[in-house]
């Protein structure tokens, strides 16, 4: 075989992903002087960001003043079951108010409290109501500002693209190659940095909020590049996906249902989260109904309602009521806004939430309680980064956003994500740039690499075998799913890793027919080769954690195990195979541990 041509893209830094995080780092790093591109598979203003419906949180004290940076600090350290990275928190809940505000200087249009300040919703977790919000569509106007911003400082977009392969020369990063999803055209992008900002991988389970473009290509593209992993068995499954009818199943049902004051009943009409308050939430969550109701309009003397618990107390809360049968009749349980708040209310707080239901399911949640059940939303580990910089651990690389690992630690808080990207993209943006101005020799990648990285890609085409891709990736998603989804215990997850090499032998022979031109059955190829590697590196960190924390509950550890609690799982592909390592968590200064420990 010849070798493939290509079109070469020269650039300073190359953004991989057009979510908030990928434009908030391009902005940056375009500001700082540094040429720069942004890759993405889909069109730009589709990023998975738009998924982000309740709002951005940030202790910007426009509802209650009583909220500050060290309370934002402390309620993200907990729900995140205190394995987060510190440092990460501590720059996140200063710097976010800033973040917000910058996004109103540039466009963004949020909903206003009547002295006509940024308004701020109640979200699971949060001590004040703290996230900036526009309806239940926030992060589609965060994508939109953010884009029109980038868009103006004169960015160059690739759009309907994915890379493939990270280039490097002599262990640092010297570019990228990728190629059209519309003509299938080779692209070879010569740069010195590239901030991976490409998302999360919820396609590799069955029911998920995620769409399409969440397979993780990421966390492929940053391991073969020799990237350190952490925390990967930490995986979010939101309280409140959708559950009928079967083709809306996982969509999300914004927690700003329950911000705004709705309730989780069971088929016996219960409002069951009472029963389901941990120990190590005791001291804030209301005990009786009525001092949950008063709690939304004075949180200074009453404590939160258990339905606002964190996002992973209350899954597990909804999964045991359904394994006990008092699930509903399509498998979930009901959330009821409707005999809570007036219709007025509803349709004005939760617009989409409103049409959502009305249009596929035919509920008018003005008049009816919904059928939701946990939904695979968020993952909180990712690549390994450093909290100052955002760097990961191969020179020339940055991540930022959900790919990147740390902030969230074992549970992220609803809300925290669009803050994340803004923090976090903007640091990756900054150093990359900065990076860039460092370097004396540019790097630069072996023809070698290229033809090798051409030759894996258009491989499918000329298979020995006949497996179709879309069955070797609906096996996989049932086996995350049945043995690594909200609980897990050893011997399935021993069972998932069999059948994940098994999937990968398939892999091997998926023959694809047809040509190069918009060919999904060839994506969705390329796409399994790091839904395979994320599963497989998920389940097997998850098997290393022996104990229920966060994200990662196991039926065979039921407890939190305080010793278990300092550490951090690290993964990396060393010699082509993946390596785990058990790490102790860096040790927290004494004035954050104080912070952690006090305003309750
Ligand atoms: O429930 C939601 O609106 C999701 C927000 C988030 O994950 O931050």
């Amino acid at each position: 075989m010849g070798r493939e041509p290509y079109e070469t893209h020269p650039y300073d830094v190359l953004v991989i992903g057009a979510g908030g995080a990928g434009l908030r780092a391009a902005i940056e790093a375009a500001a700082r002087g540094a040429r720069t591109a942004v890759i993405c598979k889909s069109l730009l203003g589709k990023a998975h960001t738009v998924m982000a419906e309740g709002g951005a949180a940030a202790a910007l004290g426009n509802v209650w003043p009583e909220d500050t940076w060290a309370v934002h600090f402390r309620d993200t350290m907990r729900g995140g079951k205190l394995i987060n990275n510190w440092r990460m928190v501590e720059l996140f809940a200063k710097e976010a108010p800033e973040r917000v505000l910058e996004l109103e200087e540039w466009g963004a249009v949020f909903d206003r409290t009547p002295d006509g300040l940024i308004s701020q919703r109640d979200f699971g977790g949060h001590r004040y109501g703290r996230l900036a919000h526009v309806g239940d569509r926030t992060g589609l106007e965060i994508i939109r500002t953010l884009q029109y911003k980038m868009i103006s400082m004169h960015v160059d977009v690739f759009m309907e693209c994915t890379v493939t392969h990270l280039l490097t020369d002599a262990g640092r990063i010297a570019g990228a190659c990728g190629y059209r999803r519309d003509s299938g055209g080779w692209l070879v992008f010569p740069t010195k940095a590239v901030v991976l900002a490409t998302g999360g991988f919820g396609k590799v389970w069955r029911y998920t909020s995620m769409s399409w473009e969440s397979t993780g290509d990421g966390i492929g593209l940053a391991l073969e590049a020799g990237a350190d992993l952490i925390d990967m068995e930490m995986v979010q499954f939101h309280p409140t996906g959708m559950v009928w009818p079967p083709g809306a199943r996982g969509i999300l049902v914004t927690e700003g249902v329950r911000g705004d004051g709705g309730v989780l009943r069971n088929a016996e009409g219960r409002r069951f989260m009472f029963q389901y308050i941990p120990e190590f939430f005791r001291a804030e969550t209301a005990a009786s109904e009525e001092e949950a109701d008063r709690w939304y309009t004075d949180k200074r003397s009453n404590r939160r309602p258990p339905e606002l618990l964190p996002r992973d107390e209350v899954t597990r809360a909804i999964y045991r009521e359904v394994k006990t049968g008092r699930g509903s009749p399509h498998g979930g349980v009901y959330l009821d806004i409707a005999t809570r708040r007036p219709p007025e209310f509803i349709t004005r707080r939760l617009p989409s939430m409103h049409h959502q239901f009305l249009e596929l399911a035919g509920i008018d949640i003005t008049k009816d309680a919904m059928e939701v059940y946990p939904t695979c939303h968020y993952s909180m580990g990712g690549v390994r980064v450093n909290a100052d910089t955002a760097a990961a651990t191969v020179p020339g690389l940055f991540a930022a956003g959900e790919i990147a690992g740390g902030l969230h630690g074992a549970n992220r808080l609803g809300g925290n994500s669009l803050t994340d990207l803004l923090v976090f993209g903007r640091r990756a943006g900054m150093h990359a740039a900065e990076y860039v101005s460092t370097i004396r020799t540019n790097p630069n990648a072996s023809r070698d690499q290229i033809d090798d990285a051409a030759a894996a890609l258009l491989a499918p085409f000329s298979a020995p075998g006949d497996e179709s891709p879309f069955d070797v990736q609906t096996g996989l998603q049932d086996v995350m799913q049945e043995h690594v989804g909200i609980f897990r215990e050893e011997a399935g997850m021993r069972t998932a890793l069999e059948r994940i090499a098994a999937l990968r032998q398939r892999l091997s022979r998926v023959r694809v027919s047809g040509t190069r031109q918009y060919n999904p059955g060839w994506h969705a190829t390329r796409d399994l080769h790091s839904m395979l590697t994320v599963a497989e590196v998920v389940t097997r960190s998850a098997l290393e954690r022996k104990e229920t924390r966060g994200g990662h509950s196991r039926t065979d550890y039921l407890k939190t195990d305080a010793a278990l609690g300092r550490v951090n799982i690290v993964a990396a592909q060393r010699h082509g195979t993946i390596e785990l390592a058990v790490e102790p968590i860096p040790q927290i200064p004494d004035e954050l541990k104080r912070i952690v420990e006090e305003h309750t």
